[in-house]
């Protein structure tokens, strides 16, 4: 396993590895497992970034459950937010008075998911949790809570395991994050 990577001239080093991804996907089903005992809720998964961690969060889940996407677009090809949140795709499912855990990659600037979160209140479901992966550290514009975190982060640019750099390196297994320039050898 690299422990740096070079993409577009940007240094990137090992953050978390496969085993420690998995080791945490495995806590985070393990909790949502217990608190969803006898119900059969919705994950609803942000396209395109948590479809890995939502694929192996599910094989981890023992109560029955259905799968949704929204698919979103705010980052363009950029390295940080462009601000606006615009949805691509939105679900198919009937949302009322079901139990719905959204399925998010990375909470940054907090924008994405409170769009989501309106979205599906709107739709009046029995409950609503969430789930992230990685939450970067400092979060300003949310006054509500992330039910299950994976790793909080600083605010640095990370990459792989489902998270792009302008649409590349999803599909690594680890998790990079951006060396700052002043800190490259
Ligand atoms: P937010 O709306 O600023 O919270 O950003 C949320 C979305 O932006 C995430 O679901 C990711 O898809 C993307 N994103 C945020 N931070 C990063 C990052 O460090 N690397 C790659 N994508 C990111
Ligand atoms: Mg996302």
């Amino acid at each position: 396993m690299a422990q740096r990577l070079t993409i577009n001239g940007d240094v990137f080093e090992l953050y978390l590895s496969e085993h420690q991804i998995q080791e945490r996907v495995r806590e985070l089903a393990y909790q949502i497992n217990n608190d969803y005992v006898g119900k059969v809720p919705i994950f609803i998964g942000v396209l395109n970034g948590a479809f890995i961690f939502l694929a192996d969060l599910i094989r981890e889940i023992t109560v029955d459950c259905e799968i949704d996407f929204f698919k979103l677009s705010s980052y363009g090809d950029a390295k940080i937010s462009s601000g606006q949140v615009r949805l691509l795709k939105d679900l198919n499912c009937q949302v009322k008075g079901r139990d719905i855990i959204v399925v998010e990659d990375i909470i940054d600037s907090g924008l994405s998911i409170s769009y989501i979160k309106q979205l599906i209140e709107r739709e009046h479901p029995a409950s609503l949790r969430i789930v992230s992966l990685l939450l970067k550290k400092g979060l300003p514009k949310i006054d509500f809570t992330i039910d299950y975190v994976g790793f909080e982060i600083p605010p640095d640019f990370v990459i792989g395991y489902g998270l792009d750099y302008a649409q590349k390196v999803r599909n690594l297994r680890q998790i990079y994050k951006l060396v700052p320039q002043s800190t490259e050898q």
